[in-house]
């Protein structure tokens, strides 16, 4: 296992090249089981769920190849409809290929992937799409056996008591394409990465209309044919860059940010009062004064990221005064609240509120990652803390961020990654 130790105090300067979306790619990457074609798929982060994905793809019998960020993936000869516990339990998001294994092969057994950390994540919503849509499903065992001769088009409501799910509308998405007859999907989820699948499967000739709005029609046709397609640029590693030259006063040009699949994050970063700027490249992020408390909430798309959430509440820690953070998405999403809390953060929890009161003195401790965006979160905050900050068990960040030290270390970090023993 590796750690991350970093002497915090640095302003970070310069430019950071964002990778490709680790969750748009993994449901492109279920998307091309629907095929009977090749499809190359660019712009591919090489992160450890990706690498998982890949894994259950061969097990399924789908021939991958990785190259220089390009999947090549070919599924004419997969006849395997069942992905196992010990793939899918490493990653909730092989959920999504129930959907495509469904569709295609008329018949799917998807282990359930289980809880984690940031909360119960149940799949009902996955389960009641698929069955509006005429799939007959049971959970045996642990699995999720569906059966997929009588589906059919249908109207599909999606909402759920948390709002709208990504993975879920992405899976009735993807079997709707080969479903007969139309479905229309109501409350679908709007998250950019989902719009970005549903663009490669009208290039495989999926019959989509109103993908990026919460109603989504599609015509089923009777087959998809491979594409080709480039991966979006990831908006929640742009965000985390963000708040890096937020938190540590500094001037960063963070290159392929794209501003419309950031309103939320630019706003909030706005009112504290950071400086941001289109340029050619992506966008510029600067604090030119001290920076201001502000409320934040998470929500779907276009709301305010429940991915962001813990990179804010390390902001918010160092920023005087006092701020709210409601996490709408995921309630229990708060395991760093008390890594955060060793550094020296004031950090009040009422779940699903969080209320900070910052102050600039944090000072950098030994922590450990707990999931993901937790690991984030430690990052900027040891960044700014005063002295040595070691995280442990960053396995979990990468997962989700390619070579996150090297980025910030070009940006002037002093952060090196270490075996841990
Ligand atoms: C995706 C993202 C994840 C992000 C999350 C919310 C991927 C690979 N992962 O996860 O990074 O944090 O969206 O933006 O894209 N829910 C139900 N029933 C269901 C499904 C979900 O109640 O059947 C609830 C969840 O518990 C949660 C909320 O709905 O409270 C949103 O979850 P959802 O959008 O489904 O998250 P994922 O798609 O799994």
């Amino acid at each position: 296992m590796d750690r991350f130790i970093i002497e915090g105090g640095v302003r970070l300067k310069g430019t950071v090249e964002l990778s490709g979306a680790k969750n748009a790619v993994l449901p492109i990457l279920a998307a091309t089981l629907l095929t009977n074609g090749k499809s190359i798929i660019r712009n591919v982060p090489p992160l450890s769920d990706v690498y998982t994905m890949l894994r259950i793809m061969r097990y399924l019998g789908v021939k991958v190849t990785m190259e220089d960020g390009a999947v090549t993936v070919d599924p004419r000869n997969y006849s395997n409809y069942r992905a196992p516990y010990k793939l899918v339990s490493t990653m909730r998001a092989s959920i999504c290929l129930l959907g495509p294994i469904l569709a295609k092969l008329k018949h799917a057994e998807v282990s359930m992937p289980g809880g984690c950390v940031i909360g119960t994540r149940p799949i009902d919503l996955h389960l009641k799409g698929l069955r509006s849509i005429g799939a007959d499903i049971k959970i045996e065992h642990g699995y999720v056996i569906a059966d997929g001769k009588n589906m059919k088009g249908s109207r599909v409501y999606l909402g759920g008591k948390f709002g709208s799910s990504v993975l879920a509308t992405a899976n009735i998405l993807m079997a709707a394409t080969l479903t007969k007859g139309k479905t229309v999907i109501e409350s679908a989820a709007c998250e950019p990465e989902l719009t970005d699948m549903a663009n490669f499967l009208c290039k495989m000739g999926a019959k989509i209309k109103g993908q990026g709005t919460p109603i989504i029609e599609i015509e089923g046709v009777r087959s998809l044919s491979g594409a080709q397609h480039s991966v979006i640029y990831d908006r929640i590693e742009a965000g985390t860059f963000m708040i890096a030259a937020a938190i540590t006063g500094g001037d960063v040009v963070i290159k392929h940010a794209c501003v419309n699949h950031l309103g939320a994050v630019i706003d909030r970063l706005e009112n504290a009062g950071i400086k941001i700027s289109k340029t050619k490249e992506g966008l510029r992020v600067r604090k030119t004064r001290s920076l201001k408390p502000v409320d934040v909430t998470t929500l779907p798309y276009p709301g305010f990221p429940t991915d962001m959430q813990a990179q804010m509440m390390a902001l918010m820690s160092v920023t005087k005064g006092i701020s709210i953070i409601t996490e709408k998405v995921y309630p229990e999403r708060f395991m760093h609240v008390s890594e955060l809390s060793r550094m020296g953060a004031q950090i009040m929890l009422e779940t699903p509120n969080a209320i900070i009161k910052g102050s600039s003195k944090i000072s950098g401790a030994p922590v450990m990652a707990s999931d993901l965006r937790a690991s984030a979160a430690l990052i900027l905050a040891g960044l700014v803390a005063k002295g040595k900050t070691e995280i442990s068990r960053i396995y979990h960040i990468d997962r989700g961020y390619h070579n996150i030290e090297e980025k910030f270390e070009k940006l002037g970090a002093r952060i090196k990654r270490e075996k841990e023993y």
